[in-house]
């Protein structure tokens, strides 16, 4: 049975990750993390619909002493191993709304955006990455057999930067980048032993969420995913991952995204 922690658990595609991975059967423990996972009413919600399964635990991945002092109580909840850990915890900017020129860059905007986007995701890999790879394997397309556990960075379609050509969002697109850069690091670092992480950045696609909600207006409703859209679409991917495709950039569709 399988043990899951979501990073970024207490809003958007976070909520809805432990809503889907709670209910299904092959999964025994959903450790749901964020700044307020323990104070969020749909968490708690969950929690009394699957008794014993939701672990609900405040954590903020700017605070490396605070991912670290978590650390006894997630060995302690998950048995000592994690089978997926998605980090989905991001902000787009502390002011809500990307920066649209050079004029609107500030340290502390860069500051913070990383310390979320870049910062914190590293260091979960590093207080986590023990127990994924003590995990037999559960999910992915060949389950128990190649692999052990799954790391999952949510990134942006923003990050590629063979793909920008409007500029902007320097914090954001530039965190996110960096997160790539992480994510393939983290695959060659937990790639390299007997026991083998699968490391994959994902792009839920434009997802109705309070990140993205400034700019829904001028989104196609089509182009608009619901959480619960995303979410499945992003499960499929991750349900058929394999370690070919460890280091990889998708998007929700499966595609590569260039880096
Ligand atoms: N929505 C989109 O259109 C879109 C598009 C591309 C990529 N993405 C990516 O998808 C992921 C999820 O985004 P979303 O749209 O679901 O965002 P969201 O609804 O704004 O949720 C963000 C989550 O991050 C948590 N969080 C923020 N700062 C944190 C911190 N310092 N420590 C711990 N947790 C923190 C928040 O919880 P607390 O406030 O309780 O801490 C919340 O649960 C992000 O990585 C985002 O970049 C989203």
């Amino acid at each position: 049975m399988a043990v899951v922690i979501v990073q970024g658990a207490s809003r958007g595609l976070g909520l809805q990750f432990c809503k889907v991975l709670a209910s299904r059967a092959d999964v025994a423990k959903v450790i749901a993390t964020s700044r307020r996972a323990e104070n969020e009413a749909t968490l708690h919600s969950m929690q009394s619909q699957f008794p014993n399964k939701m672990v609900l635990i405040n954590v903020d991945v700017t605070k490396e002493n605070n991912i670290k002092q978590v650390v006894p109580k997630i060995m302690e909840e998950s048995t000592g191993k994690i089978d997926l850990l998605l980090n989905c915890s991001a902000i787009l900017h502390p002011s809500g709304k990307g920066e649209t020129s050079l004029r609107d860059v500030s340290f502390e905007g860069l500051r913070t955006t990383f310390e979320t986007n870049t910062i914190g995701p590293v260091l979960t890999a590093k207080y986590f990455s023990p127990l994924l790879l003590k995990s037999s394997g559960l999910f992915g397309k060949q389950a128990g057999k190649k692999h052990s556990g799954i790391l999952v960075n949510l990134t942006a379609k923003v990050s590629s930067i063979s793909d920008n050509q409007v500029g902007g969002w320097y914090s954001y697109r530039l965190s996110k980048s960096a997160l790539n850069m992480a994510t393939k690091n983290l695959s060659i670092e937990l790639g390299r032993g007997k026991s083998k992480v699968i490391c994959v950045a994902l792009h839920p696609g434009t997802v109705d969420t309070d990140l993205s909600r400034p700019y829904h207006k001028g989104v196609p409703a089509d182009k608009l995913f619901s959480t619960e859209k995303s979410v499945n679409y992003l499960m499929s991917i991750i349900d058929k991952l394999s370690v070919e495709d460890t280091g990889k950039c998708l998007a929700w569709d499966g595609n590569a995204i260039p880096f």
